[in-house]
């Protein structure tokens, strides 16, 4: 089977493989940790393996890389990238920070090493106010999302410039599918992601990273849940909670560069190092800078 044949070759070459929250259910099944972002960085940075199969999108293998570089980082389908991250180029963060009086950078993990390599530090979804709140600065600059920047500046009194991306997926998700949804579901809570748009957020009981949803449904005593965020989510949260019912609050919420591997993809992979990433030093370097701040605040 292929799945066993994927853990021998794990075994044999010393490999640990990390998955989003968002991948496919087989791949989810066959490893080791899966996550958001913030628990598949902290991983990478601690693990003793010698290889890193990253089953995400682009920008997720390369933090792998940044924080483990001795190790082989292998992301099984090189194609799978974010749009997001690359709303925003290095060239184009320089010219708006020349405009700009001097302020720090908080870059969401979802952009390039490149970018990450121009910033002060890091976030996720599941710690942006707290890195905020943590630089104390009069006001800062967020990058790339626009949304999770808006929902930043509703819960902090830093003032906060937001950079003008969006995820594709999050941002698409409009008022009346949730109205919709929750009109077919009266009883259900509305998870919010926030890379949703502000006025979905405040439609929202709760808004968390995907990781925090897991953990919320779980803790919950209701029984039914509206999940606004890409699809992918409702694999972990019906089989960790089979007896609660989670339904999508758009069935468009499809992120198609978080489909792209198969468990053939993980396979060739590993038994090639196809699809090895890397980050030159003089990248590496100042993007570890950021994401280890994040890292060091433990939040
Ligand atoms: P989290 O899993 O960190 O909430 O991230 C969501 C996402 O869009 C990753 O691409
Ligand atoms: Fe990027 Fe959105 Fe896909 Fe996450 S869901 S990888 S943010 S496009």
């Amino acid at each position: 089977m292929m799945k066993d044949n994927i853990r021998d070759l794990l075994k044999e070459k010393h490999g640990i493989l990390l998955a989003h929250n968002y991948q496919p259910p087989e791949i989810q099944d066959v490893a080791d940790l899966c996550g958001d972002s913030l628990e598949l960085s902290v991983r990478a940075a601690q693990t003793d393996a010698e290889v890193i199969v990253f089953c995400g999108v682009h920008f997720m293998a390369e933090t792998a890389f940044i924080l483990s570089p001795d190790k082989t980082v292998l992301l099984p389908r090189s194609d799978a990238g974010c749009p997001m991250a690359d709303m925003v180029t290095p060239e184009a963060l320089k010219a708006l920070l020349k405009q700009l009086p001097p302020m720090p950078v908080v870059t969401y993990v979802n952009s390039t090493a490149a970018v990450k390599a121009l910033s002060t530090i890091c976030c996720t979804s599941a710690n942006a106010v707290e890195v905020v709140e943590s630089l104390e600065a009069e006001e800062v600059l967020m990058v790339p999302d626009q949304n999770l920047a808006n929902y930043v500046a509703d819960r902090t009194k830093t003032h906060i410039h937001p950079w003008e991306g969006y995820c594709p997926i999050h941002h698409s998700l409009t008022p009346k599918d949730v109205q919709q949804a929750k009109e077919s579901h009266p009883k259900a809570v509305f998870l919010a992601h926030p890379e949703c748009p502000r006025e979905i957020l405040e439609l929202a009981d709760v808004i968390a990273s995907t990781s925090g949803m897991v953990r919320y449904a779980g803790a919950s005593d209701s029984d039914e849940f509206i999940i606004g965020t890409e699809v992918g989510l409702l694999y972990p949260l019906q089989s960790q909670n089979p007896e609660k019912r989670f339904y999508p609050a758009s069935e468009r919420m499809v992120c198609p560069d978080m489909k792209k591997i198969s468990l053939e993809d993980v396979a060739r992979s590993l038994e090639t190092f196809d699809g090895e990433v890397k980050v030159p030093e003089d990248v590496r370097l100042p993007a570890l800078k950021a994401v280890q701040a994040m890292i060091d605040l433990a939040l």
